[in-house]
């Protein structure tokens, strides 16, 4: 086998993502080595994926012993590891009935496709309007482009899918100016992921929730972001008190093999017959399996409140950080999904600080346009997460010191 190097990428790989400069090619808990053996500390877990940090022994035996069982055997089939592990999510959530795809984006889709399907067999046709809001980010399909809300994703790659309207977010007042008995669902992050990490107020979900039960209109949250422990709660609706009628998993679920999920009650489930949606390998026997030993260990009242003890350490640190350098406005989020705004001054160096960051060998990321984004695996060790803001420390007194 000849070497592959970091200059392969742009000769074979269409470059929508404008890699780093180096190759990671192994990885441990939470830390990380490229290909010149050079160290970081991970405080972006895969953008929220990796749940137990890099090669977590539990994670890699259930991939392994599941590897040496049965790989893929279609949709004709159900497989044990799927029905064990849509039997953890309802016996755990709001959820009585799941759907497995593939991904964040693709669950999403399914919400959406089951959202319009209801409502045009129970309503009719009439009844086909979106809500969504500004900044959201749904993924990467053109309903999710079209729902989510910024334009910079669906740019030139029109017609889209009629019938979406975005508003702004946690503003009451225009959702009650556009909502009404042609709405079939309203679509929503708990806490925006990519457009900032901006939690929704609690009043103003107890009041959308309230908006769509009198316009019999469909709530769906994404959790693709917020999901599976990462906010401290299993789910970050359980946080707000205020439940939805479809939610979607991804990310963490799989603890870095790709799936999603999408959820709902038995009465919306319906909708869904033989034939109506599916995917070849949404709910493989791989994928559920490792899903199953991931909610084993994240479903755990001790490791859910060491996530809630972590963040508090990250936040304690932040403080540090700020007294000396002064450059967050905020830090906010929930549990270890937390976003620190630039002041005005220097939100435009947010490319520059993610740079100096990976030259001090920490990887963090960004969020909207002047946000640090931290996201770390859920069981990142307290002394990886000083060692973390030890380098960022360095790559901050590197450019402002
Ligand atoms: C809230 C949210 N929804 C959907 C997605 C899309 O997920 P995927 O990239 O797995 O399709 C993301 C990805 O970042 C996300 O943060």
């Amino acid at each position: 086998m000849s070497n592959i190097t970091r200059a392969d990428f742009n000769r074979y790989e269409m470059n929508v993502y404008n890699p780093a400069p180096f190759i990671p090619v192994r990885g441990q808990g939470s830390r990380f080595w490229d290909d010149a053996d050079k160290e970081y500390i991970d405080f972006a877990a895969g953008i929220a994926v990796n749940v137990m940090g890099h090669c977590h022994p539990e994670i890699v035996r259930a991939l392994e012993e599941q590897a040496h069982k049965l790989w893929h055997i279609s949709n004709y089939m159900c497989t044990e590891p799927a029905i064990r592990l849509a039997k953890y999510l309802v016996e755990n959530t709001f959820a009585d009935k799941v759907f497995f795809a593939n991904s964040g984006g693709e669950a999403n889709e399914a919400a959406l496709k089951l959202a319009r399907r209801y409502a045009y067999d129970h309503y009719g046709p009439e009844k086909d309007q979106i809500i969504s809001f500004e900044n959201s980010f749904h993924g990467r399909t053109l309903f999710d482009v079209t729902v989510g809300g910024q334009e910079k994703y669906r740019t030139g790659f029109g017609p889209l899918p009629g019938e979406v309207i975005h508003v702004e977010f946690n503003n009451l007042e225009a959702i009650k100016a556009v909502i009404s008995e042609r709405t079939c669902a309203v679509m929503l992050e708990p806490i925006q992921g990519e457009g900032g990490i901006v939690p929704a107020d609690r009043e103003f979900l107890q009041a959308v929730r309230k908006l769509c039960d009198e316009n019999h209109a469909l709530l769906i949250y994404d959790e693709v972001q917020t999901g599976f422990g990462r906010t401290g709660y299993m789910y970050a609706y359980e946080a707000y008190g205020v439940v939805p009628d479809i939610l979607t998993s991804a990310k963490g679920l799989g603890a870095g093999i790709a799936i999603g999920a999408m959820m709902t009650t038995d009465s919306i489930a319906d909708t869904f017959k033989p034939g109506v949606h599916g995917t070849t390998f949404g709910g493989n026997p791989l994928a559920t399996a490792v899903g199953c030993r991931s909610f084993e260990l994240v479903h755990n009242q001790d490791f859910l409140d060491g996530v809630k003890k972590k963040a508090e350490l990250f936040r304690e640190l932040y403080r540090e950080l700020n007294e000396e350098f002064h450059c967050f406005k905020e830090v906010r989020g929930m549990g270890l999904l937390i976003g620190a705004e630039l002041t005005p001054e220097l939100s435009d160096r947010l490319k520059d600080i993610f740079k100096a960051c990976l030259e001090e060998g920490l990887f963090v990321l960004t969020a909207g346009h002047n946000v640090i984004r931290t996201v770390p695996a859920l069981n990142i060790p307290d002394e990886d997460i000083r060692e973390g803001f030890k380098r960022y420390r360095n790559a901050l007194k590197k450019l402002f010191g």
